[in-house]
């Protein structure tokens, strides 16, 4: 018999930085926190190079920076989120700071803050170069394990939200080592992360694997724009999975993207050359491979001797592969990066099911709309999941019985590496519906085969939107729909057959 147990408190599922975040603002509540992974392995948060982007500096304001927020998105934020978002921005990254992230700092001890593409001025708050996310985490870290009101255990991964006669969320089921518990608590954040793992080339952790979001849509909640995923332009094209990521942050120091032939193209396909938009970006980064041309970063001059010291992981990447970036080009492919879709929330997070929250990339607030802005993503996970604890801590403590959960399928590992090469393929960079018909069909296929567990449930949910949606918008770009389609559409979607557990009412 499944053993069950009662947390009582916030039952946090996900450790990145909307999770531990989420959890720190439960207090005083108690909060457990589960991770499928060791902490600070498997989560996006502690791999962010570029930083969190905030209004800062004595020549910005949250206005200009929801300007950007708003343009970069193409039409699909939700401007009211955006504004909670910018305003909240710059005391999200001074608590950060407060728990010992060691933001870089500028002679007089301000902020110092790089320029980024789509951003009108240098916004993103760095540490040590591009060890941002590897630093906020190593804080945020440190400070949940000396808190007496957090637990958390490592190790434990999702199989099952478990709900009540009346759908509220009470917990989850989780496998640990092999083993089924039941996990149930007064409420529940999801802090699961992307869907990167999904893709063939990626580079966020490939445990990622979007499972947050298919749990909980399995369960009944509305899921918004699972269409959009956004492609970082400059993965290291260096045969490895996932991809390590060269920080768009070496751009804003003056990179330049140079062909095979050394001769610099993104001019050609944007006035703001390598600053564009990150779509934009990643499209003639596509294109100039498709064609056979290559494509390289070049910041030899640009960064060039301080690369180690300014750079620190993208060098060790590079150099991993035989590559000086100091005195070569950096080959570079778009890769899978973030998932603008997922948990439809509100502002403090709370999803359409009563008892569940999300936060961080598995939820969508309204924020990043078609296309994120670089370096929002952190700032999202700090703003967002404090609002979404906090939220959580507030709700009643539920009454009545839960159901009896049972784990849903898992995909088999040679399953999940055809759907990742199928959603790199027909789901990518440029997409059709040809492609994606084929997309959705095996994915249907697998889930006759393999069960409808959350894996599959995603892939099919981005297949679903990706084909429906016949326009081209940020990050989203059909190639037989190359123009967008107004007044732009958000999606909203929920599963017609719910497979949650419920039990009858009393
Ligand atoms: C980067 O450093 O280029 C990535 C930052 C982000 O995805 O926001």
């Amino acid at each position: 018999m499944t053993e069950r147990i009662h947390h009582d408190g916030v039952l946090v599922i996900g450790a990145g930085l909307a999770g531990l975040t989420a959890a720190m603002a439960a207090a005083p509540r108690k909060a457990l926190v589960l991770s499928p992974t060791p902490l600070n392995t498997g989560c996006s948060s502690a791999w962010a190079q570029g930083g969190m982007a905030a209004a800062l500096g004595a020549d910005d304001a949250p206005a200009l920076h929801a300007a950007d927020t708003l343009a970069a998105g193409a039409g699909l934020c939700d401007p009211a989120m955006v504004e909670i978002l910018t305003r909240e921005g710059s005391d999200a990254v001074r608590h950060l700071a407060d728990l010992g992230a060691p933001f870089d700092r500028t002679e007089d001890g301000a902020f110092a803050q790089s320029l980024e593409a789509a951003h009108s001025r240098a916004r993103v708050a760095r540490v040590k170069g591009d060890q941002a996310g590897r630093e906020i985490m190593r804080a945020m870290t440190a400070a949940t394990f000396v808190s007496p009101l957090i637990s958390v255990r490592a190790g434990v991964r999702a199989r099952q939200l478990l709900q009540d006669a009346e759908g509220r969320v009470r917990g989850v089921l989780a496998d640990w080592k092999g083993r089924l518990f039941e996990i149930t608590a007064d409420a529940v954040v999801l802090a699961t992360g992307g869907l990167g793992g999904l893709y063939a080339v990626t580079t966020t952790p490939a445990e990622l694997k979007g499972e947050g979001l298919g749990l909980a849509a399995l369960a009944g909640a509305v899921i918004a724009d699972p269409e959009f995923e956004q492609f970082h332009p400059t993965a290291i094209d260096i045969g490895q999975d996932p991809a390590p990521l060269a920080t768009e942050a070496l751009r804003g120091e003056g990179a330049k993207l140079l062909n095979a032939a050394g001769v610099a193209f993104m001019a050609d396909y944007h006035p703001a050359a390598e600053l564009a938009p990150r779509d934009v970006v990643a499209r003639a980064i596509h294109a100039e491979l498709a064609a056979g041309r290559g494509a390289f970063l070049d910041a030899r001059t640009a960064v060039g001797e301080h690369f180690p010291d300014e750079f620190p992981a993208v060098f060790a990447a590079c150099m991993s592969a035989g590559i000086d970036p100091r005195y070569q080009v950096i080959p570079v492919a778009p890769a899978c990066h973030y998932h603008m879709g997922g948990v439809v929330t509100d502002a403090v997070g709370a999803t359409t099911l009563t008892g569940l929250y999300a936060a961080g990339e598995c939820a969508a607030t309204g924020v990043h709309g078609a296309n994120r802005l670089a370096s929002n993503s952190l700032l999202e996970a700090a703003v967002f999941g404090a609002r979404a604890g906090a939220a959580a801590r507030d709700l009643a403590t539920p009454k009545g019985k839960v159901a009896v959960g049972e784990a849903l399928p898992d995909l088999p590992d040679a399953a999940l590496m055809d759907l990742r090469r199928l959603m790199t393929r027909h789901a990518g960079v440029v997409r059709d519906a040809a492609g994606l018909t084929v997309l959705a069909e095996a994915v249907e296929a697998m889930k006759a085969r393999h069960g409808e567990g959350p894996i599959l449930t995603t892939a099919g949910l981005v297949a679903a939107g990706a084909l429906a949606r016949r326009e081209s918008r940020g990050a989203h770009y059909r190639a037989d729909f190359p123009q967008p389609v107004e007044p732009p559409t958000r999606t909203f979607v929920t599963l017609p057959g719910q497979q949650a557990l419920k039990v009858a009412a009393e």
